[in-house]
């Protein structure tokens, strides 16, 4: 499609989610307080007529009062972590998990995948969308598909040795660790498995990175960007240029905006994304701030696709922090730190690369020094990390320190030091 071709189309989508966001009572009535009106949407430009939505927003309407369609028409929710506060809930039609399996089938067959290939998703799946996301769009693509889901290193390399494996979708921190379980079997990915292709994504990382992915394994190795509040993977993806993710303008109207003025900044100037569903059924989204830095890269590309063209994520515009594929927001720890009496107030959350895996170490100060009763640390260690993965999903090291040892901050605490250097 031209840029004029994908343009118009936006246009219908636009409006045609405007009308079909008047079923939504939360849109309605956001709508109604700035009496905007179906009609008042003529042109793309007529989008910032609409005001932006948030994460708070879905927390404030949990679990379903965005929806735009009765609950009865959905066959499929997804749901963030947390069991502290409200989490956020996505909803999915038929409709809308068969456009989504489009969008993944779309981008593995656009960096050469055919139905000839086999395909091995080691990405969590349950409420993770990168598992049934991937699993969906790979067998509507026609490929053998391995639903291996996330850990145990040894099965996820046999699968691939026994069946072929020639395409995996993961998190590209934990690629680092399933080359360093293959050095230790002895496996040389270039000899001795049929690896091609892996899509890498769902968290922040680094060209540096990927190339050193690539080497590793001897593979291509593209960049896929998901977010369950627009689906989940298949938002965009690298094509055989590697030069910016395309992200798919007939599925998403794609904004790049000051995160202080909101206003929008110049192609090439990093922004925060903001990203408006024109396609979906259950619960479309209107000008969703996703928080996610990044830039505009260009709106064409040697392979031929007018798709505008994204670069790698840069930062986030709040706190929240991506580790192993999971989102993870600094209250969530403290909620739950909170919870036990024999903690005082002061913690530190450090992430770290140790030996090719990435970490979550909390350090929290001990409201009463209690050393000398090491059966009591240990069980209380073990307290605090089951509640954490609990709510968090991973698990982290937990380090109990004498009260005033962590350093106190003027001002506002830092409360994560992140040592993975994941965004360059
Ligand atoms: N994907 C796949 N496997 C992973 C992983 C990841 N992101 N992170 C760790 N693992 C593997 C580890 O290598 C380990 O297996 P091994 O010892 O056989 O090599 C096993 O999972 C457990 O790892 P550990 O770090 O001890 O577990 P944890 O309690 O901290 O939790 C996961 C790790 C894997 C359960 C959790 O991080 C997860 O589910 N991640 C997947 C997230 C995801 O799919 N995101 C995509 C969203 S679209
Ligand atoms: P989720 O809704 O769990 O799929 O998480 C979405 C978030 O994961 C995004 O908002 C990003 O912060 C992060 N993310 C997903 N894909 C990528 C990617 N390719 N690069 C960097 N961050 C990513
Ligand atoms: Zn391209």
């Amino acid at each position: 499609m031209t840029r004029e071709q994908i343009e118009a189309l936006q246009l219908e989508g636009l409006q045609e989610t405007v009308r079909h966001c008047m079923h939504s009572e939360f849109y309605r009535k956001r709508f109604q307080e700035i009496g905007l009106e179906p009609g008042d949407i003529q042109c793309l430009d007529d989008l910032r007529k609409i005001p932006f939505t948030t994460k708070q927003d879905l927390r404030d309407t949990y679990p379903f009062g965005i929806a735009s369609v009765p609950l009865e028409q959905c066959t499929r929710l997804h749901s963030s972590s947390g069991t502290t506060g409200n989490p956020t809930v996505i909803l999915h039609t038929d409709k809308d998990i068969d456009e989504w399996a489009n969008q993944v089938a779309r981008n593995l067959w656009m960096v050469g995948l055919r139905p000839t290939d086999v395909f091995q998703n080691s990405s969590g799946y349950g409420m993770f969308t990168g598992g049934l996301g991937f699993q969906n769009g790979a067998e509507k693509m026609g490929m053998l598909t391995v639903p291996a889901a996330a850990g145990n290193s040894l099965r996820q390399i046999k699968f691939i040795k026994d069946f072929g494996t020639t395409a995996i979708h993961a998190v590209p921190s934990y690629l680092t660790r399933l080359k360093e379980v293959m050095d230790k079997e002895g496996v040389d990915p270039r000899k001795d498995t049929k690896l091609r292709i892996f899509a890498i994504g769902a968290e922040p990382h680094s060209e540096e990175q990927r190339k050193r992915i690539e080497e590793m394994f001897g593979v291509k190795a593209y960049n896929s960007f998901g977010m369950s509040e627009m689906c989940g993977p298949g938002v965009g993806f690298e094509c055989k240029q590697q030069n910016g993710l395309h992200f798919w303008e007939d599925y998403y109207i794609v904004e790049i905006v000051d995160p202080e003025t909101l206003e929008p900044v110049p192609d090439g100037e990093i922004g925060e994304l903001v990203l408006t569903s024109i396609r979906r059924e259950a619960m479309p989204l209107l000008r969703y701030r996703t928080r996610d830095l990044t830039r505009v890269l260009g709106r064409s590309c040697p392979c031929g696709r007018n798709h505008v063209r994204i670069d790698r994520m840069k930062g986030r515009s709040d706190d929240m922090m991506v580790l192993k594929g999971v989102n993870i927001f600094p209250i969530q720890i403290e909620k739950i730190l909170m919870q036990f009496p024999e903690l005082a107030s002061n913690y530190l959350i450090t992430l770290t690369t140790d030996d090719d895996n990435d970490n979550m170490t909390v350090e929290v100060e001990l409201e009463e020094l209690f050393t000398d009763d090491y059966q009591r640390l240990v069980a209380l260690t073990k307290d605090i990390q089951r509640a954490l993965k609990d709510e968090i999903l991973l698990t982290p090291h937990v380090k109990l320190v004498p009260k005033g040892t962590l350093p106190q901050s003027e001002g506002k605490a830092v409360r994560v030091v992140d040592k993975r250097k994941v965004y360059q």
